[in-house]
């Protein structure tokens, strides 16, 4: 689908469909110049209650006389506009929807008209993030594909605000697309099977995305010994995939600029180990790698976006198996921090593979470290799906991510960090205990991380309830929390 401006008057526009906004009783822009030249036809179908400004309502009008496009679209706007970002995505999604029931193959959109103030870069910027979302689909592991949509252009026609909303608008446009593309490499490398989307096949894909100002080095599991990555090894040895830890290193920013660093848990599957987990929905454990799916497609944007920022991003990937070599209850690690740990249940391996992931990151001197993590089921329990958990060290690094959070509305609830929690993890042999007992597993396994992250400012989303779509015709990656980190770093280049 091709999203791109122009400064058609809605009379004269030739795409086959059109679509206008509908605010209230009284017509107002393109809507009263389609009733103007179709001698009133728009006013004799809202006398006859024929049209509805209810938000996100649809009216399709076909062969209206005066007018050159085949089609319009009345979409009902509400009568508040004050819509926040959802509410305005959801407008355009509408509208996509109803187009795509007819014939139409390209669509002009005027629904930035029922507010001057929506001539802005953000009203494009969610407009296209909108309509673009609206079109993924996922059918690279299906023979048969479905019926690809009749449309493959769509336009926003910008009549007034001369030059400078002209500018906005393709700021907007522009930047949305970029963002598209980051959390499309998101959702694939979640929906991909576990059996295809290995360890391997992430280092592979971040290799692809070497070039100018990205350097991308992949570290092999027979290094992590060495290394002294004894807790990520102890989940990396049960499976027979060879676990990596992938470093994306992009310098969009001056050479002495600090870097903000992404950890991503990659855990392309997780059977709990030899803890097994049960079998229902047990496939979804092929989206415990959506952390270092949405760092991989945070750094495609921002790379395709041309940041100007110095950001690493880190991908500790790994399966979570049982066999003969896999960690047992009862076993005791040392981190690459020294740090020994009872792992106690082998089904919390992420925070296993991120400890050392976080102790490895120390060595850039970061500005601020995120990890993202598909890390406790009990971060579903206590938001669902509508926030992902925001932990933190620091106020003002938690600030700006709940602002990011906000902007793009991918939303962070904050969570505490209490040392009180931290008590829940100690061990009778060990540093630490993996687990923290059943009572606040998102906040002890938040705790857990927060042993190994002293050295720098460091924030950790628990992006368990967010990241996919459970079961149901849905079912599938959301790209989440990709606007979120693409929002933070922007504002940081700002
Ligand atoms: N990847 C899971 C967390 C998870 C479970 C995310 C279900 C989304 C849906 C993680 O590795 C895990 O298994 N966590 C355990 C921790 C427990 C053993 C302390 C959990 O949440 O049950
Ligand atoms: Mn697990
Ligand atoms: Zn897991």
């Amino acid at each position: 689908m091709n999203v791109s401006l122009n400064s058609n008057p809605v009379i004269n526009n030739t795409s086959d469909c059109l679509v206008v906004p509908l605010s209230s009783g009284t017509l107002t822009g393109a809507l009263a110049d389609i009733d103007k030249a179709s001698k009133g036809h728009i006013n004799a179908l809202l006398k006859s209650n024929d049209l509805s400004n209810r938000s996100g309502r649809c009216t399709s009008l076909f062969h209206v006389p005066g007018i050159k496009a085949k089609r319009v679209i009345v979409i009902g706007t509400g009568k508040n506009k004050s819509l926040n970002i959802n509410q305005l995505g959801a407008l355009y999604r509408h509208a996509l929807k109803e187009a795509e029931k007819t014939g139409a193959k390209e669509v002009s959109f005027y629904l930035h008209e029922f507010d001057a103030g929506f001539r802005t870069k953000k009203h494009f910027h969610i407009a296209t993030q909108a309509l673009l979302n609206a079109s993924y689909q996922f059918e690279k592991q299906k023979s048969k594909k479905a019926k690809a949509s009749n449309i493959h252009k769509l336009f926003f026609c910008l009549t007034a605000g001369g030059a400078k909303a002209k500018k906005e608008a393709q700021a907007g446009i522009n930047s949305a697309k970029a963002l598209v593309k980051g959390m499309n490499v998101c959702k694939d490398l979640a929906n991909f099977s576990g059996n295809v989307c290995t360890p391997e096949y992430l280092a592979e894909e971040a290799k692809k995305m070497a070039g100018a100002k990205v350097n991308v080095k992949v570290i092999d599991e027979k290094s992590f010994a060495r290394m002294g990555m004894g807790a990520f090894l102890s989940v990396a040895k049960g499976s027979a995939q060879s676990a990596k830890l992938i470093t994306i290193s992009y310098q969009g920013g001056k050479k002495d600029e600090k870097p903000h660093v992404l950890i991503g848990k990659g855990v392309t599957f997780d059977s709990g180990g030899i803890s097994l987990k049960p079998g229902a929905a047990m496939d979804e454990m092929k989206f415990d790698m959506c952390g270092a799916a949405s760092v991989m497609g945070t750094m495609t944007a921002i790379i395709a976006a041309k940041l100007p920022l110095n950001v690493i991003g880190i991908i500790a990937a790994t399966e979570n198996m049982p066999s003969s070599t896999a960690s047992k209850p009862g076993d005791i690690v040392t981190s690459m921090a020294g740090l020994t740990i009872e792992v106690l249940n082998t089904d919390a391996e992420g925070r296993l593979v991120l400890c050392d992931a976080l102790t490895y990151a120390e060595q850039f001197k970061p500005a601020s470290v995120i990890d993202i993590a598909t890390l406790t089921g009990a971060c579903v329990v206590a938001l669902g799906s509508h926030a992902s958990a925001l932990y933190s060290n620091n106020d003002k690094l938690a600030e700006k991510i709940q602002a990011a959070g906000l902007a793009s509305w991918d939303r962070v609830w904050p969570m505490p960090l209490w040392p009180e929690y931290n008590e829940q993890l100690k061990s009778r042999f060990a540093d630490l205990a993996n687990i923290g007992g059943p009572k606040a597993g998102s906040i002890t396994a938040a705790c857990f991380l927060s042993n190994f992250t002293k050295k720098y400012h460091w924030a950790h989303l628990d992006i368990a309830g967010t990241a996919w779509n459970g079961p149901g015709p849905s079912k599938g990656a959301t790209g989440r929390p990709v606007p979120l980190l693409v929002e933070y770093l922007s504002s940081l280049a700002k």
